[in-house]
């Protein structure tokens, strides 16, 4: 294993198995595993728990301005999410906060708030950080790009799972639908959208199960780092 630290970036749309997959990898690599998006599940959880109106920018920005996120993990590298010391990792997984958290990303002041948290992260650690724009804004000179997808089908289905497993039966279609609403407006909007960074890898995770995609990410960052 290398001495020196370095930076993985996993982007993609929702579904696509960022999450499981860079957490597995990280957890071989023996490295941290950073899940963006639970920063912004927990602002828009803060939005939701104060009534904010997520669409008044200068609302959001005034709550920003009150709150604490910090991201902890524990001895076996799982992330927990605090919201003023609140433990809300397990408030965060809902559809509703996925909605919001979609909505309040969008917003410039949300991402300029989370930036620093995000990268001051790797500086420190060697990490495998995911999210939506990790390759294009939060870490463009990450050692290894990786664009994660999955056909729109394979990435609802595997929602939908993740959803029932967790005890929240939501029917398929709307599981579908509510992902293509989120991608749409993950990929469209004015700052940071959701792309593939130019040298970012493509991996198409549709026909793979989740130790296949392990081991090629494991490759991929094996190949570009001397580990
Ligand atoms: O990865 P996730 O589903 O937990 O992310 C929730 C939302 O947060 C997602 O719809 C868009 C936003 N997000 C973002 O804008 N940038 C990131 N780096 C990570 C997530």
């Amino acid at each position: 294993m290398t001495d020196r630290i370095f930076s993985v970036a996993i982007d993609g749309p929702a579904g696509a198995g960022k999450s499981t997959v860079a957490r597995r990898a990280a957890e071989a690599l023996g490295i941290c595993y950073v899940d963006t998006g639970a920063i912004y599940r927990t602002v828009a959880f803060a939005v939701a728990q104060s009534g904010v109106d997520c669409a008044d920018e200068r609302q959001v920005e005034a709550l920003l301005s009150r709150i604490h996120i910090r991201l902890r993990w524990t001895d076996d590298g799982v992330q927990h999410s605090f919201l003023n010391d609140e433990d809300v990792s397990s408030l965060i997984r809902s559809p509703e906060v996925s909605q919001l958290a979609s909505r309040v990303s969008a917003l410039a002041s949300v991402r300029r708030f989370l930036l620093e948290t995000q990268r001051e992260v790797a500086r420190t650690n060697s990490v495998i950080m995911d999210g939506r724009d990790i390759g294009t804004v939060v870490l463009p000179q990450a050692d290894v790009k990786i664009y994660l997808s999955a056909s729109a089908e394979t990435r609802a289905k595997r929602r939908w799972l993740e959803l029932r497993e967790k005890g929240l039966a939501e029917p398929y279609e709307d599981v579908l639908r509510e992902m293509l609403e989120r991608d749409e407006r993950d990929m469209n909007r004015k700052i940071a959208p959701l792309r593939r960074a130019e040298d970012a890898v493509l991996l198409d995770t549709s026909a793979l199960t989740p130790e296949e995609s392990i081991a090629a990410i494991l490759n991929i960052i094996r190949e570009k780092v001397a580990i």
